[in-house]
């Protein structure tokens, strides 16, 4: 048949994905890194940005941007922080349990709903009249795990995405989502401290 249907629309956005989150490669489990490739794509296709990095360099749509640098490094900072997080602590305190591809996932995927909160069109619509689905109708970690559990990703990234920021606080959080969590809090502190946000 012409023009696939087997091809979700959003696949034409994986070449960049993988350009802009090359920790994926460190996910040795195929499918897993498939899956975080295609939610990605997933997250950019249903909003107006082509790229990860078109996405403003914030840990949310109103607090300080980056000076430099984009939503990609956010990422990968908070996934590479995550795994010297767990590296380090294991050479002193042995057996931890952490599982390595989870944990490169969870970092990776924790804020796949940002191009959905982020997205200047939604802002502006939902500005317009809270009264009508709230401001905003849904915060990234809600739609994030929306798109996680749809790509059909493991549920504990589901969990991540999900509960990775305020929301998790409702949850015990696992693992790996509890070192994602002080890695991606860590990353805007310590980023604020050096001066690298904007003010
Ligand atoms: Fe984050």
């Amino acid at each position: 048949m012409e023009g696939s249907t087997l091809v979700p629309a959003y696949d034409v956005f994986r070449e960049g994905v993988r350009a802009s989150l090359p920790e994926i490669d460190e996910i040795s489990d195929p499918e897993l890194r498939d899956k975080v490739e295609g939610a990605w794509a997933m997250a950019l296709a249903e909003t107006e940005f082509a790229s990860i990095d078109e996405v403003r360099p914030s840990g949310n749509p109103d607090t300080p941007a980056m000076k430099s640098g984009t939503q990609a490094d956010h990422l990968r900072g908070v996934t590479r922080m995550a795994v010297a997080l767990a590296d380090s602590l294991e050479t002193v305190v042995p057996g931890l349990g952490v599982n390595r591809d989870i944990l490169l996932a969870c970092g990776l995927c924790h804020d796949l709903g940002k191009p959905f909160e982020f997205s200047p069109a939604n802002q502006t619509r939902w500005r317009q009249d809270p009264a009508v689905s709230g401001f905003p109708a849904l915060r990234h970690p809600v739609y994030g795990a929306h798109i996680a559990i749809t790509i059909g990703l493991p549920e504990a990234v589901c969990h991540a995405a999900a509960g990775h920021s305020g929301e998790g606080e409702l949850v015990v959080r696992s693992l790996e989502n509890t070192i994602v969590h002080h890695a991606d809090h860590a990353y805007w502190r310590i980023l604020a401290s050096a001066g690298k946000l904007e003010t």
